[in-house]
């Protein structure tokens, strides 16, 4: 019988998952179907396990049910304990895993398709929310010198930076004046302008790699990172590394991603 994986949030009509995940199938010559769940806002539980009756193997959980996976799944992994968030179910008869591949698969972009180094760099995170949350753990672990989370909201910045430990530190957006780093991540829900946030030039130091989590949109984050000198990047990349990282959990063979990614990009 075909292996079943679906992606669950809300809304998952545009998700690019089953295509991302189908090619991957292919490549690897692996027998499985991916289909996209839309679950209710405030039926997730129903939705996963409607699917774990009919056979499901795993899924893909996306906004806004991460935090919700992390709870229902009954075996997390240190990662998705460090973001307490789950991206990735593996579905079995008596136990449910959970992971978090959102940390790795930034790692995996930024380090691999775009060829930064981070040890000993220096790292600024924007915003303390779920997806900040989700990749700080990999963050730390790739030893930056300094690893600075802003957030609007300063407390929760530095509720995370308790969590995490050295390096983090939490700062507000306005003492970032005169900083600067090498990679500057958005995760903030907001656009950078009048009606969003503001923040100092300084950050962006030549040379820089500015990355923007959210993909397909050029937002004023990038548009300022250019300005400033800095390569840019959106996160089309990550999803596409998150999404090998959850194939090969599932599978046990890790697909190439260039080819899937270079599809992407050209449409
Ligand atoms: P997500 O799962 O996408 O991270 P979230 O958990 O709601 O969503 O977090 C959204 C993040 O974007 C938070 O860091 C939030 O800042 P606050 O903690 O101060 O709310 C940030 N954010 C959203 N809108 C913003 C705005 N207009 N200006 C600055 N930061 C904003």
């Amino acid at each position: 019988m075909t292996d079943r994986y679906a992606v669950i949030g809300n809304p998952v009509t545009h998700s690019k998952s089953p295509w991302i995940h189908r090619e991957f199938a292919r490549a690897t010559s692996q027998d499985l179907e991916y289909i996209r769940i839309e679950a209710p806002l405030d039926g997730f539980l129903g939705t996963v396990e409607e699917f774990r009756a009919l056979g499901g193997k795993g899924a893909n959980v996306t906004l806004p049910f991460k935090e919700q996976a992390y709870r229902y799944c009954t075996e997390p992994s240190a990662a998705a304990r460090m973001a307490e968030a789950v991206n990735t179910l593996v579905i079995g008869e008596a136990v449910v895993r959970g992971e978090n591949t959102d940390g790795s698969g930034l790692l995996r972009d930024v380090t691999g398709n775009l060829g930064r180094s981070l040890p000993g760099k220096a790292i600024l995170l924007l915003g303390a929310g779920g997806a900040a949350r989700g990749v700080l753990g990999p963050l730390v672990a790739a030893h930056p010198a300094q690893l600075v989370i802003a957030n609007r909201t300063l407390p929760k910045a530095q509720e995370l930076a308790r969590r995490f430990g050295m390096p983090v530190q939490a700062r507000a957006f306005e003492s970032l004046q005169g900083s600067a780093f090498d990679l500057i991540i958005n995760a903030t829900s907001a656009g950078l302008d009048g009606a969003g946030f503001q923040i100092s030039p300084s950050v962006f130091r030549k040379g820089a790699l500015a990355y923007e989590m959210v993909y397909g949109r050029d937002t004023p984050f990038l548009a300022l990172a250019r300005a400033c000198g800095c390569e840019t990047s959106d996160g089309l990349g990550m999803l596409v590394e998150q999404a090998a990282d959850s194939f090969q959990i599932w599978r046990g063979v890790r697909p190439e991603t260039a080819g899937v990614l270079g599809a992407l990009r050209a449409r």
